[in-house]
């Protein structure tokens, strides 16, 4: 079981927050604005609220929040985040779906470690699975992967341990640089979306061939 803190309440906060106390694990809600976060928890049976800028609850700490926003929420809490796994859901997409916002060569995941207090560890992860598709979990008998990125091997495996009790199944990739290839397939899945497959309800994982 794994202990974790949900920082937004949007529709990859409502997503991972069901899945996760699903899964068996102790999951705090964290909003700017203390009523709605309130209410998402009494949504969600079994989350407990969270104080805003005050130390997390939860060892894992997801980023739920639009990317415009999230290294400027990471320096908000500064050294609240000390020792936390901090999982950056994010698509930092440019409004034209055609590239990114993030400085050339780098990714959000890594802008946002730099906002990090040392001693946090960044782990990309989810953001490849469109917030319904993880809401519903496995389909059709097959896995739903999860591709993640970092660079402490520890903090990955307490990441993959939490996304193995969502019922899905964690891909390491490598470490933190590799969230640009992760954000691309995000970016992919979006081209997908507005070009062939014109709907949202897919997602993107490995063919193990035996
Ligand atoms: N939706 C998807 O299918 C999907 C899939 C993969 C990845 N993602 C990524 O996941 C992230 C969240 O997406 P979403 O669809 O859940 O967005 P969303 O439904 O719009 O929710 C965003 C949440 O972030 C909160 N927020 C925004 N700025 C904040 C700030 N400065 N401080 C605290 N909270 C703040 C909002 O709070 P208020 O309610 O107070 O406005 C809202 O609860 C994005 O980065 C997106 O790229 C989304």
């Amino acid at each position: 079981m794994s202990s974790i803190s949900i920082i937004g309440l949007g529709n990859m906060a409502g997503a991972l927050a069901g899945r996760a106390l699903a899964g068996g694990n102790a999951v705090e809600i964290i909003g700017r604005d203390p009523a709605k976060a309130k209410e998402l928890a009494a949504a969600l049976s079994g989350a407990t609220v969270g104080t805003a800028g005050a130390v997390p609850a939860g060892d894992i700490v997801v980023l739920a929040l639009p990317y415009a926003g999230a290294a400027a929420v990471v320096s908000e809490y500064g050294d609240a985040l000390q020792g936390k796994v901090i999982i950056d859901v994010t698509n930092p997409v440019a409004p034209d779906l055609q590239g990114f916002v993030t400085p050339e060569g780098s990714s959000g995941a890594q802008e946002i470690a730099k906002a990090a207090p040392a001693g946090a560890h960044v782990v990309k992860a989810f953001n490849t699975l469109f917030s319904h598709v993880l809401a519903a979990g496995p389909a059709e008998g097959r896995p739903l992967d999860v591709f993640i990125a970092g660079d402490d091997a520890e903090a990955k495996a307490r990441v993959s341990a939490f996304i193995e009790s969502l019922g899905l199944r964690p891909m390491d990739t490598g470490k933190l640089p590799m969230a640009r290839a992760l954000e691309n397939v995000g970016l992919l899945e979006l081209g997908l979306m507005t070009h062939s497959v014109k709907h949202t309800n897919f997602s993107l994982g490995i063919t193990l061939l035996s």
